[in-house]
């Protein structure tokens, strides 16, 4: 097996340090997320230009709800505003929107909004982005085992059938992870898929990421020789 010619087919992005950003600001945390949001942006265009189909982004964790209420519903709100807000962005640049997560257990805004740009977006095929809300690998895990064993009338499954009772079955397995804000673990994202992804670490705070980190994630993708437990 050879380098990757060409991809990430599937990027997935834990987006962390919005918090630090702000911190080394003296601005408040939320100022952090807004930030974010935009390089958000910035950085899907890029993708969009690299060829990439899917992004994945970690927007809020089943363990986020820890934060204090405010942080908790200053995002909730920004993640609505943002979705109906940026259709306009999302249709101009061929960006279709996608959610993972456990969506039933979010206020009642938040699900509407996924909705209606989910269905707002759902022709445009340029570029595919996922928003991981109330999503955590593991809960992911329970739930997809649960209507794999449903679905089979069984008392045990494969891990085929795990598989196809993920979130989003029908998207591409995800190629590479990478993490801003220079730390070094998972936190509960795409826990089963990660089983044979490749994976980068960035110093930088997410709210300073642009087109040059997505550019400098692909040619680091290029470089890495995927075996997935064969020989070469
Ligand atoms: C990531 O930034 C955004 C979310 C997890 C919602 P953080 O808010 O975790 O930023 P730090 O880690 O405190 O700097
Ligand atoms: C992971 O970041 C979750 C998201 C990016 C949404 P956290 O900042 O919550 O992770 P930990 O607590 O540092 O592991
Ligand atoms: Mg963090």
């Amino acid at each position: 097996m050879s380098k990757s010619a060409s991809g990430p087919t599937h990027l997935g992005i834990i987006m962390d340090g919005n918090g630090r950003w702000a911190k080394r600001r003296s601005l408040p945390r939320t100022a952090g997320h807004v930030e974010g949001l935009k390089a958000l942006k910035r950085v899907i265009i890029e993708a969009k230009e690299q060829g990439i189909e899917v992004v994945t982004f970690y927007t809020f964790s089943t363990e986020n709800w820890k934060r204090s209420e405010q942080e908790v519903s200053y995002l909730m709100h920004l993640i609505v505003s943002k979705l109906h807000g940026e259709l306009a962005f999302y249709n101009r640049h061929g960006i279709r929107i996608r959610a993972r997560g456990d969506l039933s257990a979010l206020p009642q805004p938040v699900q509407e909004a996924i909705a209606k740009t989910e269905a707002a977006t759902q022709s445009n095929s340029a570029i595919t982005a996922v928003i991981a809300i109330n999503y955590g690998g593991r809960d992911e895990i329970c739930r997809a085992v649960g209507k794999a064993l449903a679905a089979s009338g069984k008392q045990s499954v494969t891990e085929e059938e795990i598989s196809q009772h993920l979130d989003l079955p029908d998207l591409p397995p995800v190629d590479m992870i990478v993490r801003s804000a220079d730390e070094q673990r998972l936190s509960n994202f795409l826990l089963w898929e990660s089983a044979y992804a490749e994976l980068a670490f960035y110093e930088k705070l997410w709210p300073e990421w642009g087109r040059e980190e997505i550019q400098a994630i692909c040619q680091e993708y290029r470089l890495r020789v995927r075996k997935f437990g064969g020989v070469e």
